[in-house]
């Protein structure tokens, strides 16, 4: 993989990253750590659908002395990648393939935009990264959701078999599983990383901090999902493992230099908290009272699982500690909210 990338200011950049999806969440936290962390050129593909707006970057703190690093190409990716778009994508080094229909309750309604953006979309991407002579790494995000609900003790571990529950995560499912016949097939240096429940500034709204924000703001009754019997009793309260973007950031920057082609590896958070937990936490950070009910999330989200875990050793054997611990990155992506309402 890539040598150790110091920062250096002011000299040539001699690396490019291209980053699809980098208008979405996770990818502008990337953008973000890159620009801060080495001098590389990025470029980013995304189509800006409702997930995606260049206001998050142009929103970055540091964006108007590091913008001239930014190049935007728009393209759908769900059309192989033509000479328009490659030429404009120029030279590229290494691959961040984030760009995908990401929400649940969407691919419930929706299920063939979720295969086609997922499953033929990544396939378009690594077709083109075929073409690259000069490509170091391409690495293809996945998902906890893949694997399937994690019993209480359970922890996946990379080599889990995938058992996905709804067309979100079997779509991710058929994603990874491209990238990795890809690797074997035509030798594309393709990494894959599951990722847990990511959180942090620019959110989309309708994720489960920005919208508990809001609700604990306005006073509104928050649903929280949970396990009822046919009695309305509550069995159980739905958990999910928490990590902030930055982290998510840096272990992919550190994967970049340590992760081997062919191999994957789960980037996880710490902190388990179940839906009440988190929503209690946020609204102990906002400084105001949680008003809650439970909904049973197998009549409401069919398709949605209790808990999903997995096993951070490789990862952490291999020398990655995350950056941001997570009571500090939530308190801070709270502040971040109530001073800047428009993105919640
Ligand atoms: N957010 C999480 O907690 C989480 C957890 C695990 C894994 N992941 C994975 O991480 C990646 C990023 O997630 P996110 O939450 O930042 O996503 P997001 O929904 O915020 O952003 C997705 C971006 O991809 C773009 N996009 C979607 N389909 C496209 C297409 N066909 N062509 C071009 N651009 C397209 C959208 O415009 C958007 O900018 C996804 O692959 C997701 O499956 C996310």
């Amino acid at each position: 993989m890539a040598k150790q990338t110091k920062k250096v200011v002011g000299t040539k950049a001699v690396e490019k990253l291209l980053i699809t999806g980098g208008a979405g969440f996770i990818g502008h936290h990337i953008v973000q750590y890159f620009l801060e962390e080495t001098n590389w050129d990025i470029v980013i593909l995304d189509r800006l659908d409702v997930s995606g707006t260049l206001n998050r970057l142009t929103d970055l703190p540091n964006w108007e002395a590091q913008k001239s690093r930014v190049k935007f190409v728009y393209h759908d990716f769900r059309a192989p990648l033509n000479e328009y778009v490659t030429t404009r994508l120029g030279e590229v080094n290494y691959i961040l393939h984030l760009a995908a229909s990401t929400h649940v309750d969407r691919s419930i309604s929706d299920p063939m935009l979720f295969v086609e953006d997922n499953v033929v979309g990544t396939t378009n991407m690594l077709q083109y990264a075929r073409t690259l002579k000069n490509l170091k790494a391409f690495i293809n995000f996945s998902t906890d959701e893949v694997f399937g609900p994690a019993p209480v003790g359970v922890s996946h571990k990379e080599d889990a078999p995938y058992i996905p529950s709804n067309p979100y995560s079997a779509s991710k499912a058929g994603a990874a599983s491209m990238g990795i016949a890809f690797f074997i097939t035509y030798g594309v240096p393709v990494i894959t990383t599951y990722t847990m429940n990511n959180f942090g500034e620019r959110q989309h709204p309708e994720k489960l901090i920005p919208r508990t924000i809001r609700s604990v703001i306005k006073g509104e009754t928050m649903p929280i999902f949970a396990e009822l019997n046919s009695k309305g009793k509550l069995q159980g309260v739905g958990s999910r493992f928490w990590l902030h973007a930055r982290n998510t950031a840096s272990a992919v920057h550190f994967l970049l230099q340590k992760g081997k082609a062919g191999e994957a590896y789960n980037i996880i958070g710490f902190d388990e908290l179940t839906n009440l937990e988190i929503a209690q936490k946020v609204a102990q950070f906002v400084g105001k009272p949680l008003k809650y009910k439970f909904v049973d999330f197998h009549k409401m989200r069919p398709g949605h699982d209790r808990r999903y875990a997995l096993d951070g050793t490789k990862l952490k054997e291999l020398g990655w500690k995350p950056l941001v611990d997570f009571e500090t990155s939530l308190k801070q992506t709270i502040d971040f909210a109530l001073e800047h309402p428009e993105w919640i």
